[in-house]
């Protein structure tokens, strides 16, 4: 879906390097999270995938369309939809579903086929019931989920979601989290997915975590989520459930310390308690 060759990217105005020498290939239907503490580049990398931002050095394919060349960008930015931080700056119209429509309609599409998608992203996102809603008097998650809903009705096969719950309470976050694995799980959605919450990157196919613009490691959730000490370098915690378990078997009780999720955490204390 997408491959990123050896691509660095300079800010002209800073001369920094945000991206340095990235290599990545993100296949068709899965879910990728991009860890890193601040300004380790995941923005700037989320850039890149869609033409936003051109490498400076090194190439960006979408769908093996390289996103340096002009006549690629229409095609690859109709593929790749981008949803953000804050669902205050996403969202243009006053009635929620002309919001929703302002994509399409840009596309040019006939009206019929703008309310055919624009009926089917509000059901996507669970948002159909607000419809004829104002999107200012919303809540946080709502807000996030008919941004996404302006994206899928856009009929992107990819989205990049650049921690689109930072701004969410533990609600919002979960209703956004559930309509981005519907998506991905149902609707077979490739989904890169910025977060700086490990139970987010826990759900998962793939966890990368970047470092001053370097990937620094690559793996599954689990793989990536239980190695401490290289997390600890790049400024990121553990998964509480990792943490725990990492304590108990330090104070000696026999856990297994290469889980990232609560049940399995139950599970296994549970077991070196003798109780099944
Ligand atoms: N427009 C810009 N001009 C110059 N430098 C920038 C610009 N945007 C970002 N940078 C720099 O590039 C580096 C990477 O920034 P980026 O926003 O990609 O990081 P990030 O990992 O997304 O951080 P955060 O977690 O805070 O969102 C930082 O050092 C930042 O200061
Ligand atoms: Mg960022």
């Amino acid at each position: 879906m997408i491959r990123i060759e050896n691509a660095s990217y300079i800010y002209p105005e800073s001369g920094h390097a945000a991206v340095c020498g990235v290599n990545l290939t993100i296949q068709k239907g899965e879910f990728v999270t991009i860890l890193g503490h601040n300004g380790s580049g995941k923005s700037t990398l989320a850039k890149l995938l869609n033409g936003v931002l051109l490498p400076t050095e090194g190439k960006v394919f979408v769908c093996d369309m390289d996103t340096a060349l002009e006549e690629n960008i229409f095609p690859i930015r109709s593929r790749v939809g981008m949803v953000f931080q804050n669902p205050d700056n996403q969202i243009v119209a006053t009635v929620v579903e002309e919001d929703v429509a302002f994509g399409p309609e840009n596309l040019g599409l006939p009206s019929e086929e703008i309310r055919e998608r624009v009926d089917a992203a509000l059901r996507a996102v669970d948002m159909y019931a607000y419809r004829k809603h104002a999107p200012h008097l919303l809540s946080g998650g709502q807000k996030q989920r008919v941004a996404i809903a302006g994206i899928i009705a856009m009929k992107p096969s990819c989205i990049v979601l650049d921690e689109p719950t930072a701004m969410l309470d533990p609600v919002g976050r979960k209703e956004v989290m559930d309509t981005v694995l519907r998506l991905n799980r149902e609707e077979e959605i490739t989904v890169v997915l910025i977060t700086h919450f490990m139970q987010e990157a826990a759900l998962s196919d793939r966890v990368i975590v970047t470092e001053n613009g370097h990937i620094i490691d690559e793996g599954t959730p689990t793989e990536v989520l239980t190695k401490r000490e290289k997390l600890q370098k790049a400024r990121l915690d553990s998964p509480l459930a990792t943490e725990l378990l990492e304590n108990l078997a330090e104070a000696g009780m026999p856990v297994d310390t290469k889980i990232i999720d609560v049940e399995a955490c139950v599970n296994s204390i549970c077991t070196a308690l003798g109780k099944e």
